[in-house]
């Protein structure tokens, strides 16, 4: 469920043109072919993290949660030319899948597709990352956010996915185990005095979270 109004969605979607045209056909191959097409990005949500991405022009990103692919190839657009992008998927299937549109990928050969769980495979990281999505499960957000930081350069950008989480954060005591992590995790970026933040209302909510050069 969307918390933004559809129409306003299609609406920001026609008077925008960050996303890459060729992820075309993979976007709409995991919208119409996967169980789980509601975990992917939005067309729009992509063309932002392109456009961040070519902003920072970053030299190593790291995404938790790849699923099938479409935010990786967003991501890697601003990629430099000795850059990389390392992405994290739990699920070995959706790994495979997006391993197989990575090929398709003017960048292929910098993206390095990790499969695990992403809590063990980040302390694994030897890099400083310039950039780095966070997207996978609600619950893991605090830890993801606390092994990333010690890894992201100064200045460097987080951004966050879901942050509104359908709107359920809104609610004093929301029902489910990820509106409630969430609502800890808004609670949590809040009070750390080493970053920056300002959260966004991109479909269901993105914070982008700078770390700090002195604090
Ligand atoms: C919302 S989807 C990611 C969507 C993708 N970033 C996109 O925008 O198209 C979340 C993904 O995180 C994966 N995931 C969940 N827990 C994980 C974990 N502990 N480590 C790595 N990946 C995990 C799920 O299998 C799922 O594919």
């Amino acid at each position: 469920m969307d918390f933004i109004h559809p129409t306003a969605n299609e609406y920001v979607t026609h008077f925008s043109n960050a996303t890459p045209a060729y992820l075309k056909e993979m976007y709409a191959a995991t919208l119409s072919n996967h169980p789980h097409a509601h975990l992917q990005s939005s067309w729009n949500q992509g063309g932002f993290l392109s456009f961040i991405s070519k902003l920072i022009q970053p030299k190593y990103i790291l995404e938790i949660g790849t699923f099938t692919g479409f935010s990786s190839l967003c991501l890697a657009e601003g990629l430099k030319e000795d850059g990389q992008l390392h992405t994290i998927e739990l699920r070995a299937a959706d790994a495979e899948t997006a391993i197989g549109y990575f090929k398709t990928s003017p960048k292929s050969d910098q993206i390095i597709q990790h499969v695990g769980d992403a809590k063990s495979i980040i302390p694994t990281l030897p890099y400083l990352f310039d950039l780095a999505f966070i997207d996978a499960d609600k619950t893991g957000y605090i830890e993801y956010y606390e092994l990333l930081l010690p890894l992201m350069q100064s200045n460097g950008i987080i951004i966050a996915d879901n942050v509104l989480f359908h709107g359920e954060v809104l609610e004093p005591n929301p029902a489910g185990k990820s509106a409630k992590a969430i609502q800890a995790f808004n609670e949590h970026l809040l009070k750390d005095i080493s970053t920056e933040k300002v959260m966004l209302t991109i479909r269901d909510g993105l914070t982008l979270i700078r770390k700090k050069i002195n604090i």
